[in-house]
């Protein structure tokens, strides 16, 4: 199979009524409906359950998940793979030399950690060359919970010795208002990606700042929690695609709370569970410490190990400690 995306208009049966009432339903990928049962989908209503499942029987053919990679094709795609930097060396060891592109890097921990700290300064970042750790692209935002600021923006970009009004010219930002919307700006920022590739601009990071806000609030209650971490899945596959096809890094932050009831075990397993815990590539615990000073521990690594790592948030932006 190709590495484009394609429409859902493509899947033969599909007109844009049904595309519409899929899409809205959170089915936004061909991916996502070559996954679905056809009781999920005549559940949306005007689909019957003969003809959901003639839908997912195209939509498995079309899709490319669950098909097979020879090793050799593995590997050239990751001699692609690039890393940005953070703007903290300590950091970057962490990741093993910078965020990844090709890969999830889920940023969590408390409010005020400095999860939406890091994503401003990577947007400012990625703009960089690539003798100073950047990837020379274009960052793409989507902001769930309003709290991009361009003023800070400016500040970092300030820092770096670039000119502020190119770099924020260079950072695309979209408000989501609801988790399908989330999930529906992926396709645009996907067709955002095609359209400034045209143009010779490369989309090298995709932020979701944050990726579980709408989720937490729309869907509350036991019963409802599979229906959240299937749409999760789905969402997090889209992400994964997104850097896959543009060579882009992908990062999302996800708050949890502190248990300070909890004193033995492990601070970073929150209370009801992690929801991504296992479709990120890597997972970074950020937390507060005394004043400009962060701790930062990768978890859940299948190659890296556990470290812990200090670094700083200033007026500058992110730096190192010392
Ligand atoms: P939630 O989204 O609420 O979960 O928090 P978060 O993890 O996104 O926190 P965020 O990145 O917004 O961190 C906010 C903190 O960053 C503030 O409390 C400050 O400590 C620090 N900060 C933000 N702007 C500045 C700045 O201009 N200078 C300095 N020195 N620190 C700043
Ligand atoms: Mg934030």
């Amino acid at each position: 199979m190709t590495e484009e995306f394609v429409d859902l208009e493509e899947i033969p049966g599909v007109g844009p009524e049904t595309a519409k009432k899929l899409r809205e339903a959170g089915f936004t990928s061909i991916e996502a409906i070559a996954i679905a049962s056809p009781a999920e989908l005549s559940a949306i209503g005007g689909i019957s359950e003969s003809n959901a499942q003639k839908i997912i029987q195209y939509a498995r053919k079309m899709a490319s998940i669950g098909g097979f990679e020879s090793g050799d094709k593995i590997l050239e795609k990751r001699k692609n793979v690039k890393k940005m930097t953070t703007g903290s060396k300590e950091l970057d060891n962490l990741f093993g030399g910078g965020i990844e592109t090709q890969a999830i890097t889920e940023l969590f921990g408390e409010f005020g950690s400095g999860k939406t700290q890091l994503c401003h300064q990577l947007a400012v970042n990625v703009q960089l060359p690539e003798d100073k750790g950047g990837l020379e692209g274009c960052a793409i935002v989507i902001d769930t919970e309003n709290t991009f600021r361009p003023e800070r923006i400016i500040q970092m970009a300030k820092a770096k010795n670039l000119d502020p009004n190119e770099v924020l010219k260079n950072i695309f930002v979209a408000q989501a208002y609801n988790s399908n919307h989330q999930m529906l700006l992926v396709d645009n920022a996907k067709e955002l990606a095609e359209k400034l590739k045209k143009e010779g601009k490369q989309v090298r990071l995709l932020i979701v700042d944050s990726l579980t806000s709408h989720f937490r609030a729309e869907y509350v209650g036991r019963g409802t929690l599979a229906d959240r971490q299937q749409k999760l899945n789905r969402h997090m596959h889209d992400l994964m695609k997104f850097g896959e096809l543009f060579n882009a890094a992908v990062v999302v932050t996800n708050q949890v709370m502190a248990r300070p009831d909890i004193m033995f075990g492990d601070p970073t397993k929150p209370v009801g569970g992690h929801i991504v815990a296992h479709t990120a590539t890597y997972r970074v615990y950020l937390k507060k410490s005394k004043g400009e000073l962060r701790i930062a521990r990768l978890v859940d690594s299948p190659h890296l190990p556990e470290a812990e790592v200090v670094f700083k948030i200033t007026e500058k932006g992110v730096e190192d400690s010392k």
